[in-house]
């Protein structure tokens, strides 16, 4: 998958917002472009975003055509500042960020062009490590499914929410390796409709069974036996274990609660939030109201019409059998097993 590949100083995105009925590659030439790109989601999901992030501060320090050191960190927090200004909730594009500020200072004492070069293969490797850690979740997760089993997922945890493989559907398609007969069905994920235009896509392009469904019929599905196990993604994850992840997800977890369905989240470490004790404190972002009343630019709601369009909820931890990382499957207590899971 092509999500977003680093090429001669600029930074090269699919253009998730026309998927799956055009499949552009967009440029990035500036950390300006970046900025933009993640705040009109043509690059969205949590490991993506945070990557992109990072290229976003390479071309923020490539723009620098100072030769003043202390004008050029000044700079690059300026550039870190806008960056962060994009997207609230998923924690991924801070970390990224003052990763690459952290790096910056280790090195300060080098030369600019020097230092350049050092956050440049920061961000490469960044971008490395994101496909290992979801082949290694991969790996992991994989041992909690079955032969034949049927997975739910909700949004976009996938190839194009990452460099590529995946979080959530990284588990699916190590599981498939594996040689397991593994079927999904996708919530379509009202209003962006990651599932419908996303997921779905990028199962079948891997030849891996889905039937999409909308988001009102999960209880229906899962009630009538058709799903052993609920895989999704995450944007940020509290100490306690309560996760921020697409609007929609705690309702479908709620249902597997309901109906006895192992829930789990799959996401790197760099998701973890352990400064946040609780989701409630987890910033939600609200999103325009004109994904709400139309669809693909066609109004479907009376004109003026009053609307809150959040882009995430919060699900419980008691709601989550495990959290999938890269070093492990996590299991309850959040807050004491969560401590001993560092970010690098
Ligand atoms: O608004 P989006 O599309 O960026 O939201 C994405 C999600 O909620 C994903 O489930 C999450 O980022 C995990 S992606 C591996």
């Amino acid at each position: 998958m092509d999500t977003l590949k680093w090429r001669e100083n600029a930074l090269f995105l699919i253009d998730q917002t026309l998927l799956p009925r055009q499949k552009v590659i967009i440029e990035c030439k500036t950390y300006k472009d970046v900025a933009k790109a993640i705040k009109e989601m043509n690059v969205r999901g949590a490991p993506a975003i945070g990557v992109t992030a990072a290229y976003g501060m390479v071309l923020g320090a490539f723009e620098y055509d100072g030769d003043d050191k202390e004008a050029f960190f000044d700079y690059l927090n300026d550039v870190g500042d806008v960056i962060k200004g994009t997207r609230p909730t998923a924690v991924n594009l801070f970390w990224a960020v003052d990763r690459i500020l952290n790096r910056a200072d280790e090195v300060r004492d080098k030369d600019i062009t020097s230092i350049k070069i050092v956050l440049e293969e920061e961000a490469n490797r960044m971008a490395r490590e994101d496909i290992d850690t979801n082949r290694c979740m991969g790996h992991y997760g994989a041992q909690l499914l079955k032969d034949g089993d049927t997975v739910l997922t909700h949004c976009n945890a996938g190839a194009l929410a990452t460099v590529d493989y995946g979080t959530a559907l990284g588990v699916i398609r190590a599981a498939v390796e594996e040689g397991k007969n593994i079927s999904v069905f996708a919530d379509e994920t009202r209003p962006y409709l990651q599932g419908a235009r996303l997921t779905a896509w990028e199962l079948m392009e891997d030849n891996i069974p889905v039937t999409l469904i909308t988001d009102n019929m999960a209880g229906y599905v899962m009630k009538k036996g058709l799903i052993n196990a609920v895989i999704v993604g995450a944007d940020r994850i509290a100490a306690n274990g309560d996760v921020a992840n697409k609007i929609g997800t705690y309702s479908v977890a709620v249902l597997a609660k309901e109906n006895n369905i192992p829930f789990y989240v799959a996401a790197p470490i760099s998701t973890l939030d352990l400064d946040i004790k609780a989701g409630d404190d987890i910033p939600i972002e609200e999103r325009s109201s004109m994904e709400v009343t139309h669809i693909c630019g066609v109004p479907i709601a009376p004109e003026g019409v009053k609307v809150m369009n959040p882009a995430f909820d919060v699900t419980p931890n008691k709601y989550i059998t495990g959290i999938i990382t890269e070093e492990g499957v996590i299991y309850p207590p959040y807050n004491k097993n969560l401590q001993k899971v560092g970010k690098k």
